[in-house]
């Protein structure tokens, strides 16, 4: 089969290739997933996943992204839940040969049914920047209706469907980033929009609970904004400041199968828009990795799931 290898930690975007490589293994409750479509994250390659396994052995040349969606192919031994020929989508482990392939070995539990009214595309683009926000807000975060709830990189793919999901629960949403980001974060729900080079923090006020994508100086800046009791969750790398009577954290995105429906729900009831950008080719992956566009970038591999399997 043809997959996007990263042939070693060295050679960086240089060494990403399509090569054929063999039809992945599959472990007990595993399934095979035959790959329509597939999601991946830029900074993969900075990822220890990438290049070693869970015992920390060296695994390149490795399959990258991570987030797939697709059609039962195979069942592992002892598998369960999930039948030949469902369709499915989910999150892929991390120090395993990935999803820009044509196809993937996931552990079970990690994918939940795809609806027959959500297509693959939109299916892809959904697990990492879906189960993060979710798994920031609600479950490290716990926000709550009438919290004031400050989201960086809210026109990002974290934070636009955290931007959604924190206004559904109630929470007064003040979103930042870019200037020409401000309609986009305004139209997903937010209160208020920031200009993070025009306004800076200043002007933000007490919140409750701060979720940071950039890291850095933007997120050494939110800890003093943070009330009483409030949280900082930061996805970008651990905070180096923490709020003077508050918590800071830094999680890694887990799968989950409920949450993954939860989102799902969201989006074939019209209640989630996932801002997909880019949609192009297995072959066209490489250069995928190297340009930036707004939404995320979603690489089709076999766009219907009618390949033989
Ligand atoms: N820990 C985890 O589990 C986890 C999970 C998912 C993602 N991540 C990481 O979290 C980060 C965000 O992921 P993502 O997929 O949401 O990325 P993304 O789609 O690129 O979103 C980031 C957003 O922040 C904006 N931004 C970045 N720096 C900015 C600045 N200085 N001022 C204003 N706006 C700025 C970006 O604007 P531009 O595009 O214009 O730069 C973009 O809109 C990445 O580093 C990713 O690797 C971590």
């Amino acid at each position: 089969m043809r997959a996007l290898l990263a042939a070693d930690r060295t050679a960086g975007f240089g060494g990403l290739a399509v090569r054929d490589v063999g039809h992945p293994h599959t472990a007990e409750n595993d399934v095979v997933v035959r790959v329509c479509a597939a999601g991946f994250t830029p900074g993969e390659l900075d990822w220890p996943g990438t290049w070693t396994d869970r015992n920390g052995h060296d695994r390149a040349p490795s399959v990258l992204g991570h987030e797939v969606s697709g059609v039962v192919a195979e069942l592992g031994f002892g598998t369960t839940g999930l039948t030949i020929g469902q369709r499915v989508c989910g999150l892929t482990d991390w120090a395993r040969d990935g999803s820009l392939a044509e196809y993937v070995a996931v552990e079970a539990r990690n994918l939940a049914p795809l609806p027959a009214d959500v297509d693959h595309t939109t299916a892809a683009a959904l697990p990492i920047s879906g189960l993060t926000a979710w798994q920031a807000l609600f479950v490290h975060a716990t926000v709550r209706p009438g919290q004031s709830v400050l989201i960086h990189g809210a026109a990002g793919a974290v934070g636009s469907v955290a931007v959604q999901l924190a206004r559904e629960a109630g929470a007064h949403v003040i979103g930042t980033g870019r200037a020409d980001d401000r309609d986009v974060v305004l139209g997903l729900g937010a209160a208020e929009f920031v200009d993070l080079a025009a306004d800076g923090l200043d002007s933000v006020g007490e919140v409750d609970v701060v979720l940071d994508v950039i890291g850095g100086d933007v997120a050494n800046r939110s800890a003093a904004l943070v009330r009483a009791g409030g949280t900082l969750v930061s996805i970008a790398g651990p905070p180096e400041n923490t709020p003077r009577d508050g918590r800071a954290l830094f999680f890694v995105v887990e799968p989950d199968r409920h949450q993954l429906a939860e989102l799902l729900e969201r989006v074939r009831s019209g209640r989630l828009r996932v801002l997909v950008g880019d949609v192009l080719e297995l072959g066209d992956a490489v250069s995928a990795f190297t340009r930036r566009r707004r939404g995320k970038t979603i690489i089709r591999v076999d766009p219907q799931g009618t390949a033989p399997s």
